[in-house]
C-alpha cells in the first residue's frame, strides 16, 4: 500500500512538518511511503477548455493538455492508496494553489463519469490501453490537515471544510481531518509532541484503511460534526427547518435537543449526497441533459448572437501594456 504525503505549505514548515509526521505513522503501519511539496511546482488554473472531456469522447485518456507540473503531480496521485494532505489557510480557506489541484482533478478525473466511458469502452469490445487508466477507479482515503497560524479556529472557519473538495472528483473517502491553528503560539510542530503524535495517529489510520470498500472505512476524526458524510461543521439554512451540507450537498432537518443544535439527514438524502453514486450520478445525468438543450438553443438563435454581443463594444479591457506605461510615467 502507497500512502502519498502532500504539502502545500513552505519547504520544511509547518504543513511540510506535519504531513511528514502522519507519513511516519503510516510507515510504522506498514506503507511504503512517498512525499511532494506543492509550493515550488507550477499548478496553473483549470482554463475550462474542455480538451480533456474531448479527449475521452474521442477514447483517449481523460487528461489534461496544460503543460504545467499537474501530470507529475496526477500520477502521484494515481499510484497512492492514501493520500494525507495538508494546506495552509490563507484568508480563512485553503490556499489558492490547493484550488488548482482541486479544479485539474475535477471533471476530468470524475469517477462517475469515468465508469460510464470505461462501461461505454468495454460494451465497444475495447481492451487494455483503449480502456481508461484503471488507478481512477482505485478506493482511495485522506487524511486532511488544514494549518492556520491564528490563536483561534475562528480565523480558519474554511480551511478544513473547503479542503475536502479534493475527495469527491475520484470519490475518496476522508477518514481523518485535523485544524492545526495556532502555529503562531506553537511557533514550530516539533516542538509539540501532542500534536505529532495526533499526526502519526492519522497517518496509521489511513493506512490501516486501505483494503476497505470505500464506504466502509471507519471515520477516525476527533469530533463527529453536523454532518455525518464530511464531519464538518458548516451548514446552509435553507427555509423553514431545512438546512444543507454545502460541502456534502444535502439537504435535512435542523432541531434543537438538550441545548444543542442537531441536524438529520435521511437515508434518502445521504444516497443523493456528493459522496454517493447516487448523487454523482444525478449531476452527471444533470450535465448530460444539458447538450440537447445547448444544440436546440443554439440551432434556433444562435445566430443572434453577434448582434446581441455588440451592446458590450463600449467595455474594452484594460490593456496590462498601458499599466507598464503608466507605471514608468
Ligand atoms: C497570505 C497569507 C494569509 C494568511 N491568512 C491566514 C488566516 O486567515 N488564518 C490563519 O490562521 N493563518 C493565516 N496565515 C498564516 C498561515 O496559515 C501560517 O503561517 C501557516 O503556518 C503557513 O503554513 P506553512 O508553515 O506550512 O507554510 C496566512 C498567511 C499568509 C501568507
Amino acid at each position: 500500500m502507497k500512502i502519498l504525503g502532500l504539502s502545500f505549505g513552505r519547504k520544511n514548515r509547518n504543513s511540510d512538518i506535519l504531513v511528514k509526521e502522519a507519513l511516519l505513522g503510516a510507515k510504522e503501519a506498514g506503507a511504503e511511503i512517498a512525499f511532494l511539496n506543492m509550493m515550488d511546482k507550477q499548478i496553473g488554473h483549470c482554463t475550462g477548455c474542455a480538451a480533456c472531456d474531448r479527449r475521452r469522447e474521442k477514447g483517449g485518456p481523460s487528461r489534461c493538455i496544460i503543460k504545467d507540473d499537474f501530470p507529475f503531480v496526477e500520477d502521484a496521485i494515481l499510484e497512492a492508496d492514501g493520500i494525507i494532505v495538508a494546506a495552509p489557510v490563507y484568508v480563512l480557506g485553503p490556499i489558492g494553489q490547493y484550488k488548482n489541484l482541486v479544479d485539474r482533478m475535477g471533471p476530468s478525473h470524475d469517477r462517475s463519469q469515468m465508469e460510464r466511458e470505461n462501461a461505454k469502452r468495454i460494451a465497444q469490445g475495447k481492451t487494455g490501453e483503449e480502456l481508461l487508466d484503471p488507478r481512477l477507479f482505485k478506493d482511495r482515503f485522506l487524511g486532511m490537515i488544514s494549518v492556520g497560524g491564528a490563536r483561534t479556529e475562528n480565523w480558519t472557519s474554511m480551511g478544513l471544510p473547503n479542503m475536502h473538495l479534493f475527495s469527491f472528483s475520484m470519490q475518496m473517502n476522508v477518514v481523518d481531518h485535523y485544524n492545526a491553528y495556532r502555529m503562531g503560539d506553537i511557533v514550530n510542530p516539533l516542538f509539540d509532541d501532542e500534536l505529532l503524535a495526533r499526526m502519526r495517529q492519522m497517518g496509521r489510520s489511513v493506512a490501516e484503511s486501505i483494503g476497505t470498500p470505500r464506504l466502509e472505512a471507519e471515520w477516525k476524526g476527533d469530533k463527529p460534526g453536523i454532518c455525518p458524510l464530511c464531519h464538518n461543521d458548516l451548514l446552509t439554512i435553507k427555509t423553514g427547518t431545512t438546512v444543507e451540507c454545502p460541502i456534502c450537498g444535502m439537504e435535512g432537518t435542523l432541531s434543537i435537543e438538550d441545548g444543542q443544535i442537531k441536524a438529520t439527514f435521511t437515508e434518502e438524502q445521504i444516497e443523493r449526497s456528493r459522496q454517493r453514486q447516487g448523487g454523482v450520478d444525478d449531476h452527471m445525468d444533470e450535465i448530460a441533459s444539458f447538450g440537447p438543450i445547448v444544440q436546440a438553443k443554439l440551432a434556433e438563435s444562435g445566430h443572434l448572437l453577434p448582434e446581441k454581443m455588440k451592446r458590450f463594444d463600449g467595455i474594452r479591457e484594460l490593456d496590462k501594456k498601458d499599466f507598464v506605461e503608466n507605471m514608468k510615467q
